[in-house]
């Protein structure tokens, strides 16, 4: 493998430690799509003979039907997918196949294969995140007016709507997409041609490869090119937040989903019963990507902490930052396709969400703010006042509402009968009509906008 100077073959464990063909064998695409864009450009710099590139054109598509049908056999000695093809390659069409190594290195290989992975990972990621947001969109609209409790430290604060709480993971799966969006931005230049690290004597046409890949431009300095992996990194931070964003509303699903709450139900075909309690039906899926979420931090530190003490250029290291990326591609696609499956089956149950907005007192902002408005005490004091109506409630074990005015005028003779108005939470929910507010008025313009944003 390594020609002239080795004389004998590496040990059986440095063979094992050496190889990342597992992993790389997901790599064979962007390998010959590469290898592909490289050899037509020797051929149009006169770096090769037109019958080598048409020989290596033909049998990289002949390895590619292999690898595809399952017949290609790939060999632990031979380390990575870049040597597997080119082996084949040599078997297949002789010495035209030693020929594409030229101007070339594993490193600017490596470096471009993983880019185009990673890309298109990012890709795909931007198509879920779409669709879910399209899930949660849809549920919006259908809840744009439906009353549920808000809540701070989980304790019932006031009235939003359901649709207005799902807006807000259309929110921030939107500045999700943002985040793969800008990292595509970043990534997509070429490092091919930078060869092992410091470009090539042949005069290779780097921005030929770059536009044949869908490349903006060649990565404009070579050590970089091969050296550094932050395309990688980028990716998983935008992922590893994603998580984060999933993994809440998954909490937030079996908080709902649970009986003391009751404020959903998960449709069958995303829950799962129980063995022994015949009466389960557990939000498993929710809970799985609340769990899997860790593992996609743990990828994003993993390939930070392989990074952070490399010296320039190419570390054998570096072979390790391919799993951490791929593997969190895949769980962080599974995770974003079953919460979207998840939402679109989901059923609010109406009455139990604004039965919980008769609990809690959550108008008692609303009569502050009256207090202020109509009679114009200081916040301070309408907040002080309004603390002793609800204790009252407290003690009497009955809503605002229920009330009298003669109570209420006891602890303040200014209020009126007008206040009963506010003390509704419905009337509470169409009164945040500030930008960006409950209001199901308010609501419904947002649900606009993104329609048309997601059409
Ligand atoms: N298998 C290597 C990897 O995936 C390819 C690059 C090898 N380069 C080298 N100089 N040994 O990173």
């Amino acid at each position: 493998m390594w020609g002239g100077h080795y004389a004998s073959g590496p040990a059986a464990v440095m063979s094992k430690i050496n190889a990342c063909i597992e992993v790389d064998k997901r790599l064979y695409v962007e390998d010959i799509l590469a290898s592909r864009a490289h050899a037509d450009m020797l051929g149009s710099c006169g770096i090769l003979k037109p019958k080598d590139v048409k020989a290596i054109q033909k049998g990289l598509t002949q390895i590619e039907k292999e690898i595809e049908s399952g017949k290609f056999v790939f060999v632990e000695e031979l380390e990575d997918v870049h040597m597997n093809i080119e082996a084949r390659l040599r078997e297949n069409i002789g010495d035209a196949a030693g020929r594409l190594h030229t101007a070339r290195s594993r490193n600017d290989q490596v470096a471009v294969d993983f880019r185009l992975k990673v890309r298109s990972a990012a890709d795909r990621t931007d198509v879920e995140l779409r669709h879910l947001q399209k899930a949660l969109l849809k549920q919006a609209e259908t809840n744009a007016e439906t009353l549920m409790p808000g809540y701070t430290h989980l304790q019932a604060a006031q009235p939003v709507s359901f649709g207005h709480h799902l807006l807000a993971y259309v929110e921030m799966f939107g500045r999700d997409r943002g985040r793969f969006a800008d990292a595509r931005k970043r990534m997509n230049q070429s490092p091919l041609g930078a060869a092992a690290l410091a470009g090539t004597d042949f005069p290779i046409d780097r921005f030929q490869t770059a536009r044949a890949l869908g490349f903006d431009e060649p990565m404009a300095n070579s050590m970089d090119a091969v050296a550094d992996r932050d395309f990688a990194v980028e990716y998983l931070a935008a992922a590893a937040q994603t998580a984060l964003h999933l993994s809440r509303l998954a909490e937030e699903i079996v908080i709902w989903t649970s009986p003391g709450f009751g404020f959903v139900r998960l449709s069958e075909a995303f829950t799962t019963g129980s063995s022994i309690m015949p009466q389960k039906r557990n939000p498993d899926a929710a809970e799985l990507i609340r769990g899997k979420s860790g593992a996609i931090i743990g990828n994003l530190i993993g390939l930070m902490t392989t990074i952070k003490g490399l010296p320039l250029t190419y570390n054998k290291d570096l072979q390790e930052t391919k799993q951490p990326a791929m593997d969190a591609a895949d769980t962080i696609e599974l995770m974003i396709a079953a919460m979207a499956g998840m939402i679109d089956d989901l059923k609010a149950n109406k009455e139990r969400m604004e039965e919980a907005t008769e609990r809690g007192f959550l108008t008692a902002t609303d009569l502050a703010d009256w207090l202020v408005r109509k009679t114009g005490l200081p916040f301070r004091e309408a907040h002080h006042v309004t603390g002793r109506v609800v204790r009252l409630a407290e003690q009497r074990n009955c809503r605002l509402d229920q009330l009298s005015l003669a109570d209420m005028r006891e602890i303040n003779p200014k209020i009126t009968r007008e206040v009963f108005t506010v003390l509704k939470p419905a009337h509470a929910l169409a009164a945040r009509k500030s930008y960006g507010g409950a209001a199901p008025k308010r609501v419904k313009e947002q649900i606009a906008k993104w329609k048309k944003r997601l059409a």
